[in-house]
């Protein structure tokens, strides 16, 4: 086989087969194929598409391009959630100890934040000592022990899609909704998983824009899912404002912490419920969403996911005194309220605006590899919908430089639109695909 004969075959809209695509991404992954093939290939994928059959095959072709894991021996059904990506989105961190809590325990390997939204793995780090990079064997030890692991992705890991990635993000060739659906599912069938929640989240401050884009993302990688015999659920939530009350790394913590402690925001509890639930119904250890949520709601009430979370934290050698005590968290140095200019309702907080004012503060990253100032970040205290008076605050920001106060400020109140005329909230889940 010749990479340009595939190229061409797909610049031409016509279907790959499973061997074909095989070929290409082990030959690409072994150093084969040049990465001007590789790009080539991406944008004509990204041009003309790709069926589902496709895209299985390239599904399983990147998973197994590296090391596959199997959680077996470790865990009854290996059970994995995924999000998107948004901004104010910690639901891992409320999720994973709270489903271990319930006696299914959760090996989860997460992500570093890029652009506007957060990464799981850089909220963690805030804690001092927390270990994010993991061997195989120590991710399967402490799973088996504490019940709970949450790790950054080891380099041998689907390595394929690794490389690809890297190489759309600088081709235009991320906004493929095939491309995008098999990076994101050979990660989990390599990772192990049986049984995935996915979180497809929709609006200003997710990849997938339209509902219909996300309909297509979700139903694509469901259908993946089946193909490989795995089971998958998606969930199409909202991300058009930030999720909970805070964006920032430890800032998000602490609201994790908060949740966990049954002291959090109505509306990141009520995530954390469902996609909790849903994750022990799909694997099997809940006959109903109804008991699902009887259960975990119980381990919340009752301190076992705080007593999970806090097992969890110490096995990966984090410092449980900045946990307990979350004023030893960092926390920027400079604070600042942001207020309403004008009475009125709420019509909208664009989640990507604010997630753009936390990473200018330091809260993420422009590029791979920039540091993060894990203390910055902005606490938002409204949701659409809400009525505010004049001079009523919006926004707390908190930074460590005195210059980036007077940006943050512009592009928040950019972020929000006030009118006089009445508006519904936002609705949280926009429906469930099974
Ligand atoms: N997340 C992924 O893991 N892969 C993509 O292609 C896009 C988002």
């Amino acid at each position: 086989m010749r990479a340009v004969d595939i190229i061409i075959k797909k610049r031409d809209k016509q279907e790959l087969s499973a061997q074909e695509i095989e070929w290409f991404i082990q030959e690409f992954t072994r150093g084969g194929i040049p990465d001007y093939q590789a790009a080539a290939w991406a944008m004509a994928v990204l041009l003309n598409g790709m069926t589902e059959e496709e895209t299985t095959a390239l599904t399983l072709a990147m998973a197994r391009s590296g090391e596959m894991l199997d959680l077996s021996s470790v865990v009854p059904i290996a059970v994995d959630k995924h999000s998107t990506g948004g901004v104010g989105d910690k639901t891992t961190l409320v999720v994973a100890p709270l489903v271990a809590a319930c006696g299914l325990p959760v090996g989860k390997m997460s992500g570093r934040g890029l652009g506007f939204s957060g990464g799981t793995l850089d909220k963690l780090e805030s804690i001092r000592g927390f270990r994010a990079d993991l061997s195989t064997e120590q991710f399967l030890g402490q799973l088996a022990r504490v019940g709970v692991v949450v790790c950054g992705q080891t380099a041998d890991l689907a390595p394929a899609d690794g490389k690809l990635y890297a190489l759309r993000d600088v081709t235009g060739t991320v906004q493929s909704i095939p491309l995008i659906a098999s990076s994101i599912m050979s990660k989990k069938i390599a990772a192990g998983a049986q049984a995935i929640v996915l979180d497809v989240k929709v609006g200003f401050g997710a990849f997938m824009k339209t509902l219909s884009e996300a309909q297509q993302l979700a139903r694509l990688m469901v259908e993946i899912a089946r193909k490989t015999e795995r089971k998958a659920v998606a969930y199409l939530s909202d991300m058009n404002q930030p999720l909970g009350r805070t964006v920032g790394n430890a800032l998000e913590l602490r609201e994790a912490i908060d949740t966990l402690q049954n002291r959090g925001p109505r509306d990141f509890e009520t995530h954390c419920l469902e996609i909790a639930s849903r994750m022990l119904v799909i694997a099997e250890q809940s006959p109903s969403m109804e008991a699902a949520r009887v259960t975990v709601e119980r381990a919340l009430r009752n301190g076992d996911a705080w007593q999970k979370f806090l097992a969890w934290i110490e096995a990966q050698g984090g410092d449980l005194s900045m946990v307990l005590d979350a004023q030893k968290l960092p926390i920027g140095s400079l604070q600042m309220e942001i207020v309403a200019p004008v009475s009125g309702y709420i019509q909208q907080i664009h989640a990507e605006k604010v997630g753009l004012a936390a990473v200018m503060l330091g809260a993420g990253r422009a590029k791979k590899g920039d540091p993060i100032d894990y203390g910055v970040g902005i606490e938002v205290y409204h949701k659409v919908g809400q009525i505010v008076q004049r001079d009523e605050p919006l926004f707390m920001v908190y930074a460590n430089r005195e210059e980036h106060l007077r940006q943050v400020q512009a592009m928040l109140l950019e972020a929000v639109v006030i009118k006089e005329n009445p508006v519904e909230p936002l609705p949280h889940f926009y429906g469930v695909i099974e």
